[in-house]
């Protein structure tokens, strides 16, 4: 199955907290791909994934980092694809860092920012799942039924 929403994380050290974010995916029956690659370790392999999203036929990218986490920013230079980041948290300023790196992009360059950690991680992949569903309507209703269950959660 061709992916749809594509997970770029910063660090292998990212991939416990996306779990949560790939759970959620699974169960909204969104198919997707799961890439590690810095954007300072490894920058031309960030440039090469996001120039190639679109055309692999992704709709969706969630971009988790933190710390001076530029990940989701260069992300979205590199896209005309919605762009939703995940700040992680850390050990010396608990993801605040994290936090005001994402979420302060300049006019023009967008990225949706969740909340830290968890909680974050799992609404990057149900506000993906909302995206999607405007012009997925098997999407939309798996989400429709899914946040219905929540209610009694
Ligand atoms: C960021 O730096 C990553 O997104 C990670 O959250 C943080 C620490 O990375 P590691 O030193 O654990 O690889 O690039």
């Amino acid at each position: 199955m061709q992916p749809v929403v594509g997970v770029i994380l910063g660090s292998k050290s990212d991939l416990p907290l996306m779990e949560s974010c790939v759970k959620v995916l699974e169960d909204l029956g969104l198919t997707h791909e799961v890439k590690v690659c810095s954007a300072h370790r490894n920058p031309r392999g960030v440039m090469e994934w996001a120039t190639s999203a679109r055309s692999r036929g992704l709709k969706v990218v969630i971009a988790a980092a933190g710390g001076a986490a530029h990940l989701p920013g260069v992300v979205a230079a590199w896209t005309d694809l919605p762009v939703i980041g995940v700040p992680v948290p850390t050990q010396h300023l608990g993801g605040v860092d994290s936090l005001y790196s994402i979420v302060q992009m300049p006019a023009g360059v967008p990225v949706a920012t969740v909340a830290i950690g968890e909680a974050g991680a799992k609404n990057a992949a149900w506000l993906a799942a909302r995206i999607i569903g405007l012009n997925d309507s098997d999407v939309e209703q798996r989400h429709g039924e899914k946040r219905a269950a929540l209610a009694t959660a």
